[in-house]
């Protein structure tokens, strides 16, 4: 199967790559080499965690040494935990006791949590050095490496530190995804069923179709739904690179209830793409109500999230709690609950629902659990 390539050209920014195929971590040194802002390069930090270190680490070392780079690597422990401003603090002070200069490239080897961290530390190093990202998790290939955000966690909140910081090639090598364990693939399944209803009838349909094969970890059907995946937010991000134009806003689909439910739960109870589909099936059907959403949406999207191993929880919480938890999230802006509606497949809007509302349907939701 050749490899896949998507150019993300965004205003204002170098353009960027993204290939997704078999054996592309192979060609990654090669491919960095070719870059003529990175031709010149001598030295490469690979940020990577406990958990990808022993499986692709050296490969991707190997790769680089091959094409010339001279390559030191930081391993961060696994897990949400190491995007903090202490575990940065700590690579900043690595990278300098390493002697790397304005001229180094840092790669981020791993999921989501590698990628933000390794993504803000770059852009904040010596004001900013550039970074390449290399997705190891089924999220990272679809949402996080690309699109330039970055970050870290704070005690108050998720995300809330960051910077915006494109990078300057994204490889995605689809063997690595063979030893994701299987919560782990569901969650970019989230990501890729939230994408394919905001995207068009085309994504959806092929989606609804291939969610089976998808779900059963196909080759040939997971890099398709990378690569439209990527495709999709390669344009939302060229419509609005730093989410003020009221367009990113669409890739928080899910996302409102989603992150109630996970904090209410309690991190880890529920995976996060368990969370982003329950709150596809929420905002869907308030999207019935308020923006004339068809029943047979609904429907659809209820019976792909089936199909993709996402199925609706079988768990609530009070109304007023869940309410609440949506007020503390940092999307919430003036305590008013913004969602994003489905008018149906293609078609969204973003709606600033009211607290009454929110809450007949919170009722509803609880009452349909049982
Ligand atoms: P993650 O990075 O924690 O990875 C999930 C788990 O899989 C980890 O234990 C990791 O060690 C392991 N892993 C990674 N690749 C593996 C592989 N190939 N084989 C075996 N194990 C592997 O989580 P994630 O879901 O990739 O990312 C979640 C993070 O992404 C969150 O912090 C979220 O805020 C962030 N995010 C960022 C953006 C963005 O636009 N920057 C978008 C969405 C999510
Ligand atoms: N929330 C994902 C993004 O905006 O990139």
């Amino acid at each position: 199967m050749p490899a896949t390539k998507v150019i993300v050209n965004l205003p204002g920014e170098a353009s960027y790559d993204v290939r997704i195929g078999v054996g592309v971590l192979g060609g990654l040194g090669a491919h960095l080499r070719a870059l003529p802002a990175l031709s010149q390069v001598e030295r490469v930090l690979v940020v990577t965690d406990g958990n990808v270190a022993p499986l692709y680490l050296a490969a991707a070392k190997d790769s680089l040494a091959q094409a010339g780079f001279r390559a030191s690597d930081i391993v961060v422990p696994a897990g949400e935990e190491s995007k903090s401003l202490a575990v940065a603090g700590e690579m900043w002070e690595a990278m300098a006791a390493l002697s790397l200069g304005r001229d180094c490239v840092v790669v981020a080897l791993g999921g989501g949590v590698v990628g933000d961290l390794a993504g803000f530390v770059a852009s904040t190093y010596m004001r900013g050095v550039a970074v390449v990202q290399v997705p190891t998790t089924l999220l990272a290939m679809v949402d996080s490496s690309v699109g330039g955000k970055t970050g870290v966690n704070l005690e108050a909140g998720k995300n809330l530190v960051g910077t915006f910081k494109q990078p300057a090639y994204v490889c995605a090598d689809t063997a690595t995804l063979a030893t994701l364990p299987e919560r782990e693939w569901t969650c970019g399944c989230a990501e890729i069923a939230k994408s394919a209803v905001i995207d068009s009838d085309d994504f959806f349909f092929w989606l609804s179709d291939a969610a089976g094969a998808l779900a059963a970890r196909d080759e040939a059907v997971a890099a398709e739904a990378i690569a439209r995946s990527v495709v999709f937010k390669a344009d939302v991000v060229a419509a609005d690179k730093t989410e003020s134009r009221g367009v990113r806003e669409c890739l928080n689909y899910g996302h409102t209830l989603g992150h109630a439910v996970e904090a209410l739960a309690g991190y880890g109870t529920f995976s996060h793409g368990a969370c982003v589909a329950e709150g596809m099936r929420f905002a869907a059907r308030l999207g019935a109500t308020l923006v004339d959403a068809p029943w047979e949406f609904v429907q659809a999207q209820d019976e792909l999230l089936d199909e993709l191993g996402l199925p609706a929880l079988a768990w609530s919480a009070e109304p007023a709690d869940v309410l609440a938890a949506m007020k503390r999230d940092k999307k919430a802006r003036g305590g008013i609950v913004r969602f994003v509606l489905p008018r149906d497949v293609g078609n969204w809007e973003l709606v600033d629902v009211e607290d009454a509302i929110i809450l007949e349907h919170l009722a509803a939701w609880r009452k349909a659990k049982g």
